[in-house]
């Protein structure tokens, strides 16, 4: 697979983190979630933690500085490549990543948008039910996603790095499509 810097983008229980997990492990990249390092965060109930969790439960997104600055620390000294589940999460975020990369010489190589209903991303999340998958909070993420997240949709489109997957099926038939389409 040439693609090694990649962006995976989708509502909440889309399977951004399932996805993101099997590339990483059949292509050697790096799987950087930032729900998942700051959920870290909250179970060793660090300061950053302590600030982070409210926010989360809320289905809110937390501060751009801090995200950023948690991305930047892993980003700064890995070599190879990667996949970033979960991060830019509105405008903000992915002009600093821009500028990052930039300044790191690590060019975005693709953005997957892994493209699904309402109806069976809200099923498959109550089904989970992490401490944010109630359907309430479901509900508020979805529309913190289309408020603020959706736009980077358009964003990649026009930068001509944007690769819309159909997210409806079993893992396995996903994850070759996201296979076909990084060939
Ligand atoms: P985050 O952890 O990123 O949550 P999310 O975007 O809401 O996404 P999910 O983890 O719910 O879903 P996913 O698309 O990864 O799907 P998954 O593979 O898990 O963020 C959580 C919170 O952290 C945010 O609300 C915010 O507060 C904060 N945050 C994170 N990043 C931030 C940022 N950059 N800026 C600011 N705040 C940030 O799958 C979901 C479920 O479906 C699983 O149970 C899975 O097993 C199942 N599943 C997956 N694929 C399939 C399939 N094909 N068929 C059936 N079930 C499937």
């Amino acid at each position: 697979m040439e693609k090694k810097r990649l962006l995976l983008i989708g509502p909440p229980g889309s399977g951004k983190g399932t996805q993101s997990a099997l590339i990483c492990q059949a292509h050697s990249l790096l799987h950087l979630s930032t729900g998942d390092l700051l959920r870290a965060e909250v179970t060793a109930n660090s300061p950053l933690g302590q600030q982070a969790a409210e926010v989360m439960n809320r289905g809110e997104l937390v501060s751009d500085g801090l995200v950023l600055a948690i991305v930047q620390e892993k980003l700064k000294n890995h070599v190879g490549g990667w996949i970033l589940d979960g991060f830019p999460r509105n405008v903000v975020q992915a002009r600093s990543l821009a500028n990052l990369l930039e300044q790191l010489h690590q060019p975005l190589d693709a953005v997957v948008f892994l493209d699904l209903t309402d109806d069976e991303l809200i099923s498959r999340l109550l089904a989970r039910g992490r401490a944010d998958d109630n359907e309430a909070v479901i509900r508020h993420r979805l529309d913190v996603y289309r408020e603020k997240t959706a736009p980077l949709i358009n964003h990649y489109l026009k930068k001509g790095l944007l690769m819309t997957v159909e997210a409806l099926g079993t893992i396995d038939e996903i994850n070759s499509r996201i296979e076909d389409i990084l060939n």
